[in-house]
């Protein structure tokens, strides 16, 4: 099948690349000529396990091509994902303008039949939008559709997540329309044994936005509830397991530490607040959620101008910038609060990652950047997790603690075993565990 998918954002290049794996011919539309071209010379602009193999190959074997040409993209298939951003406007809204220039362009070429599927996370009702956008652009009476298919793929897994997906959720208000997605995904649901969840269209779009909203009110819950462990002598990983084992409740996404980060939680839990608000609902809930978010950041803040009394001219290590393990991305991660924040109190920074560093240190250039763990840990006045890296829980505690010039620790991912950390004589805090 023929497929055209535009934006080669995260979802977009990571969709394209997997619908080209399953068999289909993909052809990759992006406005930005230089990120083509870089596609196109095989240089990947993200970070992501096995997608420079998996894009060289279907490339080399045809199947997967770049282009920034909208009308080639309409023109080739009339399937047209879209995958463009929906980056946070001024107030928390998500702005649609490259959403809707798609569905302009798009109508503007198209002389057939196309069904233009939403991919990129949007509010409810965008679909109503576009219709509309796209009939005022078309330059026939042709007949279209529009349908929603979000995307839930994490980051640093993409593309297990895209060919092994929980659910593939489609919003369609036409057989046509379904019947062209079933055809899309048929590779993928035989391979994975993954539902295909029909519904219409503002139930698919809802249900993106209330997945992640509700995936950041359990990493949420579980940070509140680190706060009353932290009070009573409670260890909230104990805590967590104890929950976690109820079916009902299961165990993931009950982590506690530093907060929430990324491109997706903090944007999209802002969008579906502003989005309820402007349907006439107040999520209280969900601001809540934000609330213990940003506070959780600054209580672990506080757990460092404690220990240290005065942060002015300390010397910190800070282990990990990207918001997880396995990515290079540190849009809205912990780490840029605590590196803002500690700068601005006077403290000399050095950081270590394993990829995220290199991009981190062209914005904030004026911190020392090392290759080497224990090279960023000389001489600290204290060490601060901000990212559970493999490498960070594989240190030598005792060759640790001669580099450092105090043996301060605080851990805002819970890396390491308190008990451990105390024996080796360290002072050593995390998140809801004395
Ligand atoms: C998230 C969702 O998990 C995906 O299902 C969704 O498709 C994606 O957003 C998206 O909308 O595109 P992602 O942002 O890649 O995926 O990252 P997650 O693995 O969900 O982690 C998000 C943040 O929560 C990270 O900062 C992580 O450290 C934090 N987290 C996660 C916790 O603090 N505790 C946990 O127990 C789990």
């Amino acid at each position: 099948m023929k497929i055209t998918v535009v934006g080669t954002g995260y979802v977009g290049l990571v969709t394209g690349a997997c619908f080209s794996e399953v068999g289909h011919e993909v052809l990759c539309v992006d406005n930005n000529e230089q990120k083509v071209a870089m596609l196109n010379r095989l240089e990947m602009p993200i970070y992501e396990d096995g997608l420079e193999a998996m894009v060289r190959k279907n490339v080399e074997e045809g199947r997967l091509r770049f282009t920034s040409c909208i009308k080639e993209g309409t023109e080739f298939s009339e399937v047209i994902f879209v995958a463009v951003g929906t980056p946070p406007g001024r107030s928390g809204e998500a702005n649609l303008s490259y959403v809707e220039q798609v569905g302009r362009e798009v109508a503007e070429h198209m002389t057939s039949y196309h069904l233009l599927v939403e991919k990129s996370t949007v509010p409810v009702n965008t679909s109503e939008q576009l219709k509309r956008t796209m009939t005022k652009y078309l330059r026939a009476d042709i007949d279209f559709d529009v349908a929603s298919n979000p995307e839930f793929l994490r980051e640093g897994r993409a593309i297990p997540d895209a060919l092994n997906p929980s659910r593939v959720v489609v919003g369609v208000e036409s057989k046509r329309a379904l019947l062209l997605l079933q055809e899309v995904y048929k590779p993928i649901m035989e391979r994975s044994g993954c539902r295909l969840l029909e519904m219409d269209i503002a139930s698919a779009e809802l249900t993106k936005h209330a997945s992640n909203s509700f995936l950041a009110m359990k990493i949420s819950y579980i940070n509140a509830v680190s706060r009353i462990c932290e009070l009573t002598g409670a260890n909230v990983e104990k805590v967590a397991e104890g929950m976690g084992l109820d079916p009902r409740i299961g165990p993931e996404f009950l982590r506690a530490g530093v907060g929430y980060g990324g491109s997706c939680f903090p944007k999209d839990v802002d969008a579906f607040v502003h989005i309820s608000e402007r349907l006439g609902y107040s999520f209280d809930l969900l601001k809540d959620v934000q609330k213990v978010n940003r506070e959780q950041r600054e209580h672990v803040f506080s757990k460092i101008k404690k220990e240290l009394w005065v942060v002015e001219n300390k010397r910190i290590a800070i282990l990990g910038i990207a918001f997880k393990p396995g990515t290079d991305d540190y849009r809205e991660a912990p780490a840029l609060y605590f590196v803002n924040e500690l700068a601005e109190h006077g403290a000399t920074l050095r950081l270590w990652d394993p990829i995220a560093a290199p991009h981190f240190k062209k914005e904030f250039p004026q911190h020392t950047y090392c290759e080497d763990l224990m090279e960023c840990v000389q001489d600290a006045d204290l060490v601060l997790v901000m990212t559970e890296w493999p490498e960070i829980k594989a240190l030598d505690i005792q060759a640790l603690k001669k580099a450092m010039k105090s043996p301060v620790m605080i851990d805002g991912r819970n890396v390491f075993d308190p008990e451990v950390l105390r024996e080796a004589g360290f002072i050593y805090h995390s998140v809801g565990r004395l």
